[in-house]
């Protein structure tokens, strides 16, 4: 069928249904395969959503811009209960000065998130790649930094006390070693300023869920422990966010479930919080064939199988690192690649499938 035809359809059924429908659409993996019945497309017409199909909240990544696009709405309604700012909450976008704060594409995801039954996920109070000027150039003493940080954190969780439903408080604090890496804040405040940030935050909202969130996690044991390691040593906390940018191949689903038990058995709720899986790490494909599109269905079916093993009083649920293939950060970083569920035209990739398939 020709794409336009499908496109068609597609938009259709994205705005008949949404998460907030009480009723399932159809059977749980839709039409099979795709429209022509081909096994060959990389795209397929979904019978659910995923929002619908999981038994825990499935979110995305986005921006209050790509939150005003009617089009880019309309999926992210149908298809997650939970968004994540991708940049707009983190503290390079907040802080203008000390004191001195810009909450305006904030509070528009946490307006869309209100409007349409959307859990929030704060990220990310303290991150050393996202530093405003004023921190990043920081000429006071060390106790005036560690009052600023301290101001800024208990402001940004007041001001979204009741709004937002967890922070990852800070982010990617320890190195591949297991060592702390050298950040502003380790530099100025000293080795336990991520207790000290978790304790802030705590005071500002007795309510919210706190979390700490690193990539590799799911990869490196060495790193694994030396988080489950640093957070035992000022529990209670409630979470850890595993980022999972990961790739087809590698990490081995052994090694993603003998992380997940670090910190499962240490009581951590878990968020695999960036989901994003690169399919042209060795940068041979200059398309998305279809046997990569299968791959990446395949995978995701497994990774979300791996989560569904954890306890679900311990599952915060999982978020992708991003709405469609070209808006992806890895694009950037990396050059040509497909990671997320959708295609440029919003149509749904058969990875996907692989979720829903996995919620069955
Ligand atoms: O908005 C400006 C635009 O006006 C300007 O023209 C353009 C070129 O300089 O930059 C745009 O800002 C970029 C921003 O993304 C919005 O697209 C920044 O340069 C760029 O650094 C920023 O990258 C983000 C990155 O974090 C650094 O903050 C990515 O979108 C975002 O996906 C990525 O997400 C991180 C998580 O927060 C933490 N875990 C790792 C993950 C990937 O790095």
């Amino acid at each position: 069928m020709k794409t336009t035809v499908k496109t068609i359809c597609n938009f259709i059924l994205i705005a008949v249904i949404s998460c907030s429908n009480s009723e399932r659409q159809g059977g749980i993996t839709g039409s099979s395969a795709n429209r022509d019945n081909q096994e060959t497309e990389i795209t397929y017409v979904p019978g659910m959503s995923l929002c619908k199909a999981a038994s825990y909240p499935v979110g995305v990544a986005v921006s209050a811009e790509k939150l005003g696009d009617s089009r880019y709405a309309g999926v992210v309604r149908r298809e997650f209960n939970s968004v994540t700012a991708e940049n707009q909450m983190k503290m390079a976008y907040i802080s203008v000065a000390p004191g001195k704060y810009d909450w305006e594409r904030a509070d528009a995801i946490v307006a869309y998130a209100e409007k349409n039954n959307t859990r929030v996920h704060g990220h990310a109070l303290l991150w050393h790649e996202s530093l405003p000027p004023w921190v990043e150039n920081f000429e006071g003493t060390d106790e005036e930094f560690e009052a600023e940080i301290k101001t800024y954190i208990q402001a940004v969780v007041e001001h979204f006390k009741g709004k937002v439903a967890s922070w990852d408080v800070v982010n990617e604090a320890i190195e591949e070693d297991g060592s702390w890496r050298n950040t502003v804040f380790l530099q100025h405040m000293g080795e336990d300023y991520v207790a000290r940030c978790f304790r802030w935050a705590r005071e500002a909202d007795p309510g919210v869920l706190l979390f700490y969130n690193d990539f590799n996690l799911s990869s490196n044991p060495v790193k694994a422990q030396a988080a489950a390691d640093m957070l035992k040593g000022f529990l209670p906390v409630d979470g850890v966010g595993m980022q999972m940018h990961i790739q087809v191949e590698t990490p081995a689903i052994s090694k993603i479930a003998d992380a997940v038990n670090i910190f499962t058995e240490m009581g951590l709720i878990v968020h695999f919080s960036e989901i994003d899986t690169r399919l042209n790490a060795d940068d041979k494909l200059t398309e998305l064939t279809y046997e990569a599109a299968l791959a990446q269905e395949n995978r995701l079916g497994e990774i979300v199988d791996m989560y569904n093993t954890i306890p679900e009083s311990q599952q915060y649920g999982i978020t992708f690192w991003g709405l469609r293939d070209n808006e992806s950060w890895l694009l950037s970083r990396y050059g040509t690649d497909w990671p997320l569920l959708f295609t440029e035209t919003y149509e749904y990739k058969i990875a996907h499938r692989g979720v829903i398939r996995a919620f069955e």
